[in-house]
């Protein structure tokens, strides 16, 4: 008894989204609530069962009955608001949920160093990603022709119209604001630039064409190794919330001397070799250096008097150690199935 009245249920429901006038409406009423309708049937039947069943489903087809009657007078007036053009609006209707978005991995770094660097007195600076090829290269005492060109090839852009090949790239780094931000602020100077850079790659797990990058630079009087070594262990620290195992060697950059290169021990695997850190333990997380006195002197600042540090972080890299992400290309995929993880 309980299944029919639960199918007769089901099947009114199904009627009645399928119902568009009020003769339709109608129809569906005489059908299931009329003299001789579904409902009226089994309630009439009630009398030949005994006792106890008679109450159980004598109450749920009443039950029943209240509700088809609720839902067939809230229609009606929905269908009369409808032909006389006012507007109805049910109340009763469960709400749609709305998707929230939220911030992509990348972002939620950058976030957390702008704060960091913010609360040491950096400035947060935003640099052209359609970059001249003086600052990108030039300025950084990369001159025409030079090896290093090499190894940041890009996308070289020419303006329709303009006779100006080879003057304008794709920014390789996020460098070259070190010496737009001397040019425009001067000495004494504490900046940070995240931002996006472009490199003509093959992709694999670890390379993209499209990527981010935060450069730093810091420049005063009697700036030394020191005090870069004392940010950069504030930088991991802030970003892993725990100790992480650090190592410093010499690296090469045209731009800075000494050049250095920062390591860690690989977060994915400890240290034991994986290939997130081609099986070597360690990860370059942090290249950086002295500001080259040929750089000073391009941002017209004094190599005499001043010195300074600079790093070029990978940003795309760290949310990848942080998260614990292997595959780089994840991140520009638009894949929700990654994305809604964070
Ligand atoms: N711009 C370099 C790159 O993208 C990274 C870099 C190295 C930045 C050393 C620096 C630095 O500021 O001092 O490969």
């Amino acid at each position: 008894m309980r299944d029919k009245l639960n199918k007769i249920k089901d099947d009114f429901l199904a009627g009645l989204e399928k119902v568009k006038d009020k003769q339709a409406l109608f129809g569906l009423e005489k059908k299931y609530l009329g003299r001789r309708g579904e409902l009226a049937t089994i309630l009439r039947g009630l009398a030949s069962l005994g006792e106890a069943e008679r109450k159980d489903i004598g109450g749920l087809a009443n039950e029943i009955k209240r509700e088809f009657q609720g839902r067939i007078s809230a229609f009606r007036s929905r269908l009369e608001n409808q032909e006389s053009g006012r507007e109805f609006i049910d109340v009763t209707s469960p709400g749609r949920k709305v998707e929230g978005g939220h911030l992509h991995p990348v972002t939620l770094v950058r976030n957390d160093l702008e704060d960091l660097f913010s609360s040491m007195g950096f400035m947060v600076l935003d640099g052209p990603e359609l970059e001249s090829d003086f600052y990108n290269f030039t300025a950084l005492n990369i001159p025409p022709y030079h090896p290093a060109r090499d190894t940041q090839d890009t996308f070289y852009v020419d303006l329709p119209g303009r006779d100006n090949a080879g003057e304008l790239v794709m920014r390789t780094h996020t460098s070259p604001m070190q010496v737009r931000a001397m040019r425009k602020y001067g000495a004494p100077l504490r900046c940070i630039v995240p931002g996006r850079v472009f490199r003509a790659e093959a992709t694999d797990a670890v390379h993209e064409h499209t990527f981010e990058q935060m450069e730093g630079l810091m420049v005063g009087e009697n700036i030394s190794l020191a005090n870069l070594i004392a940010v950069m262990k504030k930088l991991i620290a802030g970003i892993f919330k725990r100790e992480i195992e650090t190592r410093v060697r010499p690296g090469y950059f045209p731009f800075v001397e000494p050049g250095i290169e920062l390591d860690i021990k690989c977060t994915i695997c400890g240290g034991r070799g994986c290939p997130a850190c081609k099986h070597g333990g360690w990860l370059e997380l942090l290249p950086a250096g002295m500001v080259h006195p040929k750089v000073l002197a391009y941002g017209n600042i004094d190599p005499e008097k001043y010195s300074g540090f600079a790093f070029g972080l990978g940003l795309t890299r760290m949310a990848m150690m942080r998260y614990g992400i292997d595959d780089i290309r994840l991140f520009n995929s638009g894949d929700l199935r990654f994305l809604e993880q964070f």
